[in-house]
């Protein structure tokens, strides 16, 4: 029985000009949180999907040993899912830093090596505060020297050690309990430093002083819990994470993939180089480095081309009958919600997008509750699923 038979499901009609297209709406997978491998909690990540949402595609629709692939990896929820499934993963994105938080998801190591590299490390060294970016609303002085030390020492330090050390660091940036590097913050966005002073002047606080390696070991030990190490580790080398424009995905090779599983940005509803700016700071990657890179546009026809465009070089890599699963939100756009979903199934209907190569199989609405919402196509049975969680699944013809 498929997870769709188990789902309580609705189902309406979208008349297209290709003919009607069915949406099923109900819910696919739990509601609830961190129910799945413990690495894929490892860091925040704005915008990311629940592990469930990749999984459910890639039991149903794909099997152990196919390539899954993901243009738009993120924190690398796709890769470690496949990773987790026996599949193949392939991982993109256009910010470096995904390649930094997917990389140590797949090539796992043990609390013990970790403990024993940070107790080899000296990150107590003098550094030159004037040569480096003024992050006191943040951090205690002496915090910072650990940081620096440690983004130093990485610099030239790679093993799987290292980096799982460095993905740990990085999820540790800034946040509001006492487990992260900074003063009280938010998790999952870089606030802007004048929004950090304003914090700290409401709490009538300064940064404290928060050790970094007990930190760093006491977070590695919670994303280890759930296991299956070694199984990871076998398989690790195997995956292959790029980091490039999803409309040239040029080490990807053509008819090597079975399925995609990804969610583009929608519009401009993330700032991913301003919400990840910590992150992207320590890890040395500047705004010039993303300069034109990340995609995060307001108007709908220059989005509808980059998704076109991206979904011609799907094409490419995808092998005959290959399928992509595209995720997609509702979003405010001129006054209206809009529900992207309908967006895309009127792109693979469009011949001004030249999407004559995929055809819209199903699509698939993760929702708890029924709201009427604007639509451009008729709906046979008239009841509209709203939630975030819209999933166009497109086969390659
Ligand atoms: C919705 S998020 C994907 C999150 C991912 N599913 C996860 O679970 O972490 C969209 C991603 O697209 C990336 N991105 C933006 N423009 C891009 C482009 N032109 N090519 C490749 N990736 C891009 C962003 O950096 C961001 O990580």
């Amino acid at each position: 029985m498929t997870a769709l038979e188990l789902a309580t499901v609705e189902t309406e009609l979208l008349s297209t000009p290709a003919g009607g297209i069915q949406r099923h709406i109900g819910e696919f997978w739990t509601a609830k949180q961190r129910q799945m491998h413990s690495l894929h909690y490892s860091n925040s990540y704005r915008a990311s999907f629940k592990p469930e949402l990749p999984n459910f595609f890639i039991q149903n629709f794909t099997n152990k040993g196919d390539v899954v692939a993901d243009p738009f990896g993120g924190r690398g929820t796709t890769l470690l899912q496949a990773a987790l499934t026996g599949r193949i993963g392939i991982s993109n994105d256009a910010n470096p830093l995904s390649e930094r938080l997917a990389y140590p998801k797949v090539n796992p190591v043990t609390v013990q090596e970790i403990e024993r590299r940070l107790c080899e490390l000296d990150l107590s060294a003098d550094i030159d505060f004037d040569a480096e970016e003024d992050m006191s609303m943040f951090y205690h002085a002496d915090t910072f020297k650990e940081l620096i030390n440690l983004r130093n020492y990485l610099k030239n330090n790679r093993d799987d050690v290292d980096r799982f050390i460095e993905m740990t660091a990085i999820s540790r940036l800034h946040g509001h309990s006492n487990g992260f590097f900074s003063a009280y913050s938010f998790p999952q966005i870089s606030i802007p430093k004048s929004n950090q002073e304003k914090i700290n002047q409401s709490r009538g606080v300064e940064p404290d002083y928060r050790e970094i390696k007990s930190r760093i070991l006491r977070k590695a030990k919670v994303s280890l819990k759930s296991g299956k190490i070694a199984e990871l580790r076998k398989t690790g080398k195997q995956h292959l994470i790029t980091t490039g424009d999803s409309r040239d995905l040029k080490d990807w090779k053509s008819e090597s993939v079975d399925m995609v599983v990804t969610s583009p940005p929608f519009l401009s509803q993330v700032d991913y180089v301003q919400d990840n700016w910590i992150e992207n700071w320590f890890c040395g990657i500047t705004k010039d480095d993303l300069k034109d890179k990340i995609v995060q546009t307001p108007d709908l026809n220059i989005w509808k081309e980059f998704i076109s465009d991206t979904l011609t070089e799907l094409h490419r890599v995808l092998k005959k009958g290959g399928l992509v699963a595209m995720e997609v939100g509702e979003v405010k756009y001129q006054n209206m919600i809009l529900n992207l979903d309908e967006i895309l199934l009127s792109l693979t209907c469009s011949r001004q997008y030249n999407m004559k190569h995929f055809r819209t199989r199903e699509i698939y609405v993760q929702s708890q509750n029924f709201t009427k919402l604007a639509n451009c196509f008729n709906v046979a049975n008239n009841k509209k699923g709203t939630n975030t969680n819209r999933i166009v699944l497109m086969e390659k013809i």
